[in-house]
């Protein structure tokens, strides 16, 4: 069961995943507006693999017998200078996530909850590899620099990301309950 402090911290944090995905998906359409579809793509999976983690929060905060709330997701921005200072982003807010879900691991700590600190392991290990990933997509954008070719290669390479659920992630928990 789950404290009230404790069910707030994560739908709280939930709500910081649905703003992650909001941004991403609003990079995706600036970078469509400037016909970088290779970033575009990339954002998408991105703002994809966001909600995925709001919704494997909120999923996690039923099944502890707490309430689910959807809270109001602030507007982000809707423009951007260059794909370096997309990505400069990217690569801040990752940063400032990964010290969220650590301020997370202390309240779970500090509310003596060993199965959601035992949960919140998954989004440690996560911020690891998002923030390992923004720092060599920033990289490779900044070492393109104002060269067109090696944008375009850049674009071009990032297009391949492909999305992914995480391992036991239900989208549609519902429809296969039936
Ligand atoms: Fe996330
Ligand atoms: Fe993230």
């Amino acid at each position: 069961m789950l404290s009230e402090k404790m069910n707030e911290a994560l739908n709280v944090q939930a709500n910081r995943e649905l703003y992650s995905s909001y941004l991403y998906l609003s990079m995706s359409y600036y970078f469509e507006s400037v016909n970088m579809l290779g970033f575009a793509s990339w954002m998408r999976v991105q703002a994809g693999e966001e909600l995925v983690h709001a919704m494997k929060m909120l999923d996690y905060v039923v099944s502890a017998g707490g309430r689910a709330r959807v809270l109001a997701v602030e507007g982000p921005r809707v423009f951007w200078a260059s794909p370096k200072e997309a990505f400069g982003q990217v690569w801040d807010h990752e940063r400032a996530v990964t010290g969220l879900i650590h301020s997370l691991v202390g309240v779970a700590e500090a509310e003596k909850d060993e199965a959601t600190r035992s949960f919140l392991q998954w989004y440690v290990d996560e911020q690891v590899e998002e923030e390992e990933s923004s720092d060599s997509v920033l990289k490779l954008v900044l070492a393109a620099g104002d060269d067109d070719a090696a944008l375009l290669a850049a674009d071009r390479e990032l297009g391949h990301r492909s999305f992914k659920f995480p391992r036991g992630f239900e989208m549609f928990p519902y429809a296969s309950a039936q």
